[in-house]
């Protein structure tokens, strides 16, 4: 068989060309790296515990008709995806206070935002993907106006979602990023939440401890990150209720 044609290794992520057309086949490595890779680590079972984390959400989010780039998961560690043009920002929705606000503005981690807040950085590991207003988006055509608006729409439903989803399982939803794609249909063009939706992307807390249940875990050493993402994983039912947590995973199907 021809080996398939890679198009894109990210660091958590490679993309392959699809089985038809504006298809991609979207692999979970287990790498793990923060602070713009400066830490990296390699965690066994940490790829197909995302991958089955994003099929969860996003499968969720498809069928509360919120687009996703997602179609279907093909094994343990690939989804077949939609190829869609990445738009150059990270979405981020915050609804408690915690990391880089926590640090910019001096605010304690944990205190509850007024209200979601939606921010913007831009795609550049180089520039370290700094934060942008609005202003800039526009000024050098990132997206257009519309397109933010759009975003900020889809950024804010997927929080209505995620957070109700988690909180029925004893976690908060405290921020999260997402990516947004553009899709072509003719002369018409839609967007769609891209990338993965996982604990890498998220932070998690539970509820009643407040223990961190996200990539925190790796970024701070506070722990066992499979274990903390197999918590996720048993309690949202991807994992059979009676698996303990464990470094590699037992997963359904
Ligand atoms: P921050 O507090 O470091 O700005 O992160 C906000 C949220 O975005 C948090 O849930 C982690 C997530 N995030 C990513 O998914 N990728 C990144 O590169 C960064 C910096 C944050
Ligand atoms: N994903 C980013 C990195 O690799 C940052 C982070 O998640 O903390 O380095």
């Amino acid at each position: 068989m021809a080996r398939r044609k890679k198009i894109y290794e990210g660091k958590a992520k490679i993309l392959y060309e699809g089985p038809e057309p504006g298809t991609l086949v979207q692999y979970f490595k287990d790498d793990a790296t923060a602070f713009n890779a400066e830490k990296r680590d390699v965690i066994d079972g940490k790829g197909v515990l995302n991958n089955r984390l994003s099929e969860f959400f996003m499968t969720g989010l498809n069928t509360i008709g919120v687009p996703t780039h997602f179609i279907r998961r093909l094994n343990m560690r690939e989804q077949l995806v939609r190829a869609v043009e990445i738009i150059p920002l990270e979405v981020v929705v915050r609804n408690v206070a915690a990391g880089s606000i926590s640090k910019r503005l001096g605010i304690e981690e944990g205190t509850p935002m007024p209200r979601p807040i939606v921010e913007f950085y831009f795609k550049d590991d180089d520039l370290g993907d700094p934060i942008v207003s609005e202003e800039h988006i526009i000024a050098f055509q990132w997206a257009t106006q519309q397109d933010l608006d759009d975003m900020i729409a889809l950024a804010l439903r997927v929080n209505d979602f995620m957070s109700g989803c988690m909180l029925s399982v004893g976690i908060q939803l405290v921020d999260f990023k997402i990516e947004v794609g553009r899709i072509f249909e003719g002369d018409y063009q839609r967007l769609v939440v891209a990338d993965e939706i996982s604990p890498d992307s998220c932070r998690l807390w539970d509820v009643k401890t407040g223990q961190k249940l996200d990539k925190d875990v790796f970024r701070r050493d506070l722990g066992n990150l499979a274990d903390a993402y197999t918590e996720v994983a048993r309690r949202l039912g991807v994992l059979p209720q009676t698996a303990t947590p464990m470094t590699k995973p037992t997963l359904i199907n």
